[in-house]
């Protein structure tokens, strides 16, 4: 998430510092001189102006490959100056004085972590912002660690608060032009998370076990005094969360490990290798909670009729995974809510849930149309 967002909801330079003085990842820090870091808020990066533009390269491949081939050209030439040792600091929004032991890094802002870079790109380092729920380093390391995912980078080293892993060189799946190819990558895709992560991990539980296990996990956050949120905000989840459940009839729900953030934008492509990344938000879920992120769009800014629609829409080959009945479609909203709710609910947020209150609206809209 680009730095230009992070910094609405958030004291984002003072996240930034905190996490990484008191991260185990630079736990033997020397330098007690600091250096000047400039922040680049629409390409998301913090740097000094002496760090090799190569280390960029994620950044090139993100932010320059635009459909429109006009605009391409211009994202280009405004990505490589921003990136250039000798505009670094001029294209830069602002700067920051940190301490010089981050210097070799190339650093991007994300939603609960921050992204780090450098050297020859072999790998790269993750690193849980100060403030942050655990969950988002623990979930990530099990999922992957449990799993041999042919299409995860390897993580190949781990701390409670960081974690270093495979880099991989692609353009983000939303990128590639023709539509054609994006319907069969998609669909390999789909078919080898299915094969290799949520079939195999597959089990049934008891739909009262179902509802306690949301129940349990928003008591924990919504009891949590550090977390800025409005009473009314948090009636409303609870309400919407109580009519969604009333709604399931069938006695069990099918539950297995999901990404959590499937979408385009977490999918990087290189010919015919691809990986998926942002594993941040991985937990045990309804099963095709994945299927439906990829196949709606629902994180694409649509609307929530709309990406329901996309979903029920999509090929017939889907049609033994995917029955999209209404118990589905619940069941798919329910996870959406949760999703959303532990996403949001941070005590690094100036108000946690703004986003969650909105989705509720939406979910009620749409079950009593
Ligand atoms: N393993 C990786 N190899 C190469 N680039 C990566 C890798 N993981 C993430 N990136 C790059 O870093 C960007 C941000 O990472 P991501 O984990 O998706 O954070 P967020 O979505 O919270 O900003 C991605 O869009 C991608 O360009
Ligand atoms: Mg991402």
């Amino acid at each position: 998430m680009r730095i230009l967002l992070l910094e609405e909801r958030e004291d984002f330079d003072k996240i930034l510092k905190d996490t990484l003085e008191n991260t185990t990842f630079f736990k033997n820090r020397e330098g007690k001189k600091e250096e000047k870091y400039f922040i680049n808020k629409y390409l998301n990066f913090i740097a000094t102006n002496r760090l090799s533009g190569n280390v960029f390269q994620t950044l090139v491949n993100e932010y320059s490959s635009s459909l429109i081939w006009w605009k391409k050209g211009m994202q280009l030439v405004y990505v490589k100056l921003a990136i250039s040792m000798v505009f670094r600091s001029l294209f830069a929004q602002r700067s920051l004085m940190l301490s010089e032991d981050f210097k070799n890094y190339l650093i991007l802002g994300g939603n609960h972590r921050l992204r780090l870079f450098y050297g020859e790109l072999k790998d790269s380092i993750v690193i849980l912002k100060s403030g942050e729920n655990q969950k988002f380093m623990k979930n990530d390391i099990a999922i992957r660690t449990e799993n041999n995912l042919s299409y995860a980078p390897k993580i190949f080293d781990s701390d409670n608060d960081w974690l270093r892993e495979e880099y991989f060189n692609g353009i983000p799946f939303n990128r590639i032009e023709s539509e054609e190819r994006k319907r069969n990558l998609r669909d390999v895709i789909i078919n080898n998370h299915l094969e290799e992560l949520l079939l195999p991990n597959l089990r049934q539980i008891p739909l009262t076990d179902y509802i306690h296990l949301i129940e349990n996990e928003m008591s924990e956050l919504i009891t949590d005094e550090n977390i800025t949120i409005k009473k009314d905000v948090l009636v409303l989840i609870q309400k919407v969360f109580r009519i969604l459940f009333m709604k399931l009839s069938s006695n069990n729900v099918k539950i297995s490990w999901s990404h959590g953030d499937f979408q385009p934008a977490n999918i990087l492509v290189n010919n015919h290798n691809y990986k998926v990344i942002d594993w941040e938000a991985s937990n045990k879920r309804f099963y095709l909670y994945d299927v439906f992120t990829l196949f709606s769009k629902i994180r694409s800014n649509i609307s929530l009729t709309k990406a329901i629609e996309n979903y029920k829409n999509v090929d017939k080959s889907f049609d033994k995974i995917n029955k999209r009945t209404e118990e589905e479609i619940i069941l798919l909203l329910i996870e959406e809510l949760r999703y959303h709710m532990n996403e949001e609910f941070s005590k690094n947020f100036y108000t946690a849930g703004i986003k969650t209150e909105k989705l509720c609206y939406c979910i009620t809209t749409y079950i009593y149309e």
